[in-house]
């Protein structure tokens, strides 16, 4: 019952700045006192300091700060890894989604079957040729599965990488046209917004926990705070209307919690830049609860 805080205030994967501000936003949200509140023994492992942009050099490739992403995400497998070896559960505070690449990596040092629920608007699974934008973050589910820039591919060194078919995409809206032919080619399975409207959040969930536990052996959640709705996680770098409600985001999570299969978490994209209050934190933080078992009325 130990969960280990990493912090990843990188922003250089996105396309504005302010995301760098998440894991302070999501501190300030009393991250550690609202998870200790639960039962658990918290170590905050501290922030990943990455540079400054104008400090970082520009290889010249269209990946834009390809060096600096490498380096962190290098670091944060590192420490994933080490979290993971010591038997805690890593959560990891971004940052923007890039991050995903170090702690996927990390947790792949450990487990050779690993499901994924990704909760996102997005499908982040661009490569150096389909990206519109150049922004890594928009790339780490390709990198995932051993696709794109062999410098991120080639980050802690794994000989495994993440199998298509144990990866499911929550609450997706916004796809550019590459990634829709690379996510029919390899087979993920994707419950976009229209199919959470049709099934409602928890015919999707079931069937998802079902897919991601079937035959692995740890599963990590990766929640994108823009698969929220704008009305309710207004802090976010890239936001689009039409996403989950704050109930069906709690939802979700209370379900993963009673399934008891999620080894390692992840919550990114915060921007406090674009946040009123610091109100998507605060969400943040909420989900992060309903994950690790938060009940309004406990069972005995
Ligand atoms: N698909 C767009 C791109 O590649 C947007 C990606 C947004 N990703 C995110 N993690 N918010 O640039
Ligand atoms: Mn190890
Ligand atoms: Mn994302
Ligand atoms: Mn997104």
């Amino acid at each position: 019952n130990r969960i280990s805080l990493i912090g990843v205030p990188l922003d250089l994967g996105a396309d504005r700045r302010g995301v760098d501000m998440g894991p302070s936003a999501i501190r300030y949200a009393k991250v550690r006192e609202k998870l200790q509140d639960l039962g658990y023994e918290i170590d905050d492992r501290g922030d990943i300091v990455p540079n400054r942009p104008d400090a970082c050099h520009q290889d010249g490739s269209n990946l834009k700060y390809l060096d600096e992403i490498e380096r962190v995400n290098t670091e944060l497998c590192r420490i994933v890894a080490e979290e993971l070896d010591k038997g805690r559960f890593p959560l990891v505070l971004g940052g923007d989604h890039s991050i995903a690449i170090g702690t996927i990596s990390g947790i792949l040092q450990h487990k050779k079957k690993v499901g994924v629920i990704w909760f996102d608007a997005h499908g982040d699974i661009n490569t150096a040729e389909t990206s519109p934008s150049g922004n890594i973050h928009g790339m780490p589910v390709a990198v995932s599965f051993g696709l794109g820039h062999e410098r991120l591919i080639g980050i802690g060194g794994k000989t495994v990488t993440l199998d298509p078919k144990k990866f499911v995409m929550i609450g997706t809206r916004e796809l550019d046209p590459g990634e829709k032919i690379l996510l029919k080619k390899l087979g993920v399975i994707v419950y976009t917004m229209h199919d959470i409207d049709i099934k409602g959040m928890a015919q999707v969930m079931e069937e998802t926990i079902k897919l991601v536990s079937a035959g692995t052996d740890g599963v990590h959640v990766s929640f994108d705070m823009d698969v929220m709705d704008p009305l309710y996680a207004p802090g976010v770098g890239t936001p689009v209307f039409g996403g989950l409600t704050y109930r069906e985001s709690h939802l979700a999570m209370e379900l993963i919690s009673q399934a008891q299969i999620v080894t390692s978490a992840e919550f990114v994209e915060v921007n406090t830049v674009l946040d009123h209050k610091n109100q998507t934190a605060k969400v943040a933080v909420a989900l992060m609860r309903s994950l690790l078992g938060e009940q309004v009325l406990p069972d005995d």
